[in-house]
């Protein structure tokens, strides 16, 4: 079953900008798919959609996840949770509670699964509890559990954002930009996650980046996008310095910074290639 069906869809904001435009893509369950493209490319405004956050413009734009229709006729359908809640999204922004402990923060992952009176007391059941802290531990910062998140580090807060799809049980992850405020130390840490997530826990990943790198590192598919359009999709390896510069002509720059210290051997002399072409396209 395809996990994300998006046909036709197109987004036109209120002062005319047309942030996406009739956008096709189809992701299957299992997979693991990057999603690039220059700033203002409409990485977010894809991710927001494919989520129900935004409603796009009206037909033919349609969003089907695991087979429900989360978008249709240019409205987000009236029975949206169910669909949601097998939906984690991870912000490039840490979007946890800074006064409250890592696990209650994990914990409101799990919302629409428990009582309403249960979450504002603060009782979660017995069982959320133990799988919110086997799934932080399984994200590697179960020794943070009782701490307050303000106190974690933007890789750590990422790493509880994982460990709430867990939690929540989502079936598929749109994480936009989730590497873009850390190190790099952090940031390959992040990936690796996600990609446990995908390999090991099954869900489908869709991850908006900024540097073609790290796509071509983590995730055997890329889509691009260049002014709300899809100009590739296929394997992440053929995007070649090359076919990107012809994609994006000098904006290619923005997606070829690659961090050349961590990269292997055959990545660095690929990072190599980049730089030179990066550089004749700023000049
Ligand atoms: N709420 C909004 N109102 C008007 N224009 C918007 C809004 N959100 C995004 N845009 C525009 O839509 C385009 C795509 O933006 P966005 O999806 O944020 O791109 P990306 O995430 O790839 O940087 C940009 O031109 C941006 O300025
Ligand atoms: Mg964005």
């Amino acid at each position: 079953m395809d996990a994300i069906r998006i046909e036709r869809l197109t987004k036109t904001f209120r002062n005319g900008r047309k942030a996406l435009d009739s956008v096709d893509l189809r992701v299957q369950e299992g997979e693991m798919v990057a999603l690039i493209g220059a700033s203002g490319s409409g990485k977010s405004t894809l991710l927001r959609h494919i989520a129900g956050f935004t409603a796009s413009d009206p037909a033919p734009s349609h969003v089907t996840l695991l087979g429900r229709p989360i978008q249709q006729n240019g409205k987000i359908v009236r029975e949206v949770r169910p669909i949601r809640r097998d939906v984690a999204f991870v912000f490039q922004q840490f979007n946890l509670v800074g006064r409250l402990s890592v696990i209650t923060n994990v914990l409101i992952g799990a919302l629409s699964l428990v009582p309403l009176w249960r979450r504002l007391s603060g009782h979660f059941p017995r069982g959320e509890r133990t799988l919110a802290l086997d799934s932080l531990d399984a994200m590697g910062i179960g020794e943070h559990a009782y701490e307050r998140a303000s106190n974690l580090s933007g890789g750590q807060q990422q790493r509880a954002a994982l460990a709430r799809a867990l939690v929540q049980r989502a079936r598929i992850v749109l994480a936009d930009e989730p590497i873009a405020s850390l190190d790099p130390e952090s940031a390959r840490r992040v990936m690796e996650l996600m990609q446990t997530l995908n390999r090991e826990h099954k869900l489908t990943v869709i991850v908006s980046l900024h540097q073609i790198d790290v796509a071509m590192k983590y995730c055997a598919r890329t889509v691009a996008l260049h002014d709300g359009r899809v100009v590739f999709d296929g394997a992440s390896d053929k995007l070649t310095p090359a076919v990107l510069l012809d994609l994006y002509g000098t904006a290619a720059t923005e997606l070829l910074t690659p961090d050349v210290a961590e990269s292997k051997p055959s990545m660095r002399a690929q990072s190599a290639s980049f730089a030179s072409v990066a550089s004749a396209a700023s000049s």
